[in-house]
């Protein structure tokens, strides 16, 4: 059965996560946002493409001004500023105007990419999330980040801009393979880290149904988790405060990425980093070390790394440093206050960055002790 959540902005209804699990709600969902007479343009990747392009161009054809779609090849690689000209340069030639709508059919690069396109074109034009991957169905669907990499460093050029829809078909999930299926997860889980406990726990005890992607299960745990998110982004939308809890795990996490060229999924390095920083909160009696274990090993049932090899802990810690989550020269680390409660800290030292990195920093001393 399908659920809406409203999302508010500044007190008022602003759009709604619809959940459902068929694209079949798609056009009535258009139609009510009043897109008879407006031009759609579809954006999505190549892989995204095969697998859904002609399904979700076909719910819009003959029912709006015109329907198009615009495919650019699968990588965060092409998560730049070269795409976005692109874009643009086929929204003009299509005659998209001020009015007109953008559809981001896919996982977080598509959805960051053409929501920062959407933000952008004539100063803005309306645009709708349909997430495909559980990273974007939980989190970068939500809460109107946009923006690209640059030169290396993930969506260092972006702007707020918000959706309005986003139209999750949770069957699309069954198709994702599993490394894409659980990196998605580390979002849900870092939810529950830093806002409820209740979630972690069902999350423990709906371990069998999630890997098993029941459906049903599934859209229970998408909702759980959406509305951490919702609670945080309605109060914070810019982030200006609280909203950089959602950044848990991200500091370390961010910087693996890089260091890896990219070679670990996002959900993997998220996991990396939520390790590290469930480190930090135990090492600062925080959390217990029962506790930290716990949320460690956490992750290892859902195909989730907490140690990784081939890895320069300076290096790292170095490039934490130039992750956009700083300010006035400090890095604001979120620590665990407990399951379920996460705090914005701007005392961590690199020395403490350091021994949480060697902590998931599996060598080949490691293997042969
Ligand atoms: N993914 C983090 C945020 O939306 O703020």
């Amino acid at each position: 059965m399908s659920q809406r959540m409203p999302i508010l902005c500044n007190k008022k209804p602003c759009y709604d996560i619809l959940f459902t699990q068929s694209f079949g709600e798609l056009w009535p969902s258009l139609a009510e946002l009043g897109c008879q007479d407006r031009r759609i343009c579809i954006v999505t990747d190549s892989k995204v493409d095969e697998l859904y392009g002609a399904q979700v161009l076909e719910c819009l054809e003959g029912k709006c001004l015109k329907a198009v779609k615009y495919v650019f090849p699968q990588g965060e690689e092409n998560k730049n500023l070269d795409t976005v000209r692109s874009i643009y340069s086929f929204l003009i030639q299509e005659g998209l105007d001020r009015k007109d709508l953008l559809v981001a059919l896919g996982g977080g690069v598509v959805g960051d990419t053409a929501g920062y396109v959407a933000a952008t074109y004539l100063r803005g034009v309306d645009y709708i999330q349909v997430p495909t991957t559980l990273l974007s169905q939980t989190d970068s669907s939500i809460g109107g980040k946009t923006g690209v990499d640059f030169d290396g460093y993930k969506n260092m050029v972006g702007a707020f801009k918000m959706p309005r829809l986003v139209y999750v078909n949770l069957s699309v999930l069954q198709t994702l393979d599993d490394r894409q299926f659980f990196s998605g997860f580390a979002e849900v889980m870092k939810h529950g880290l830093i806002r409820d406990e209740i979630l972690y726990q069902w999350l423990i005890d709906k371990m069998y149904e999630i890997c098993e992607r029941d459906l049903d299960v599934l859209q229970e745990m998408l909702m759980r988790s959406c509305a951490v998110k919702k609670s945080i982004v309605e109060k914070d939308p810019t982030e200006q405060g609280d909203r950089a809890l959602l950044n848990f795990g991200h500091t370390i996490g961010h910087a693996i990425e890089k260091y890896k060229n990219f070679q670990l999924s996002h959900g993997e390095c998220v996991a990396l980093g939520a390790v590290a920083a469930a480190y930090i909160s135990w090492k600062r009696d925080l959390l217990s070390m029962e506790e930290y274990y716990e949320v460690r090993d956490m992750f290892v049932p859902f195909n989730l790394p907490i140690s990784v090899e081939d890895i320069d802990p300076d290096e790292i810690l170095r490039l934490t440093k130039a992750d956009k989550k700083m300010e006035a020269g400090r890095v604001k680390f979120i620590l665990l206050k407990k399951i379920g409660k996460a705090v914005i800290d701007r005392t961590v030292t690199d020395e403490e960055i350091l021994a949480a990195i060697r902590e998931i920093y599996f060598s080949d001393e490691d293997a042969h002790a």
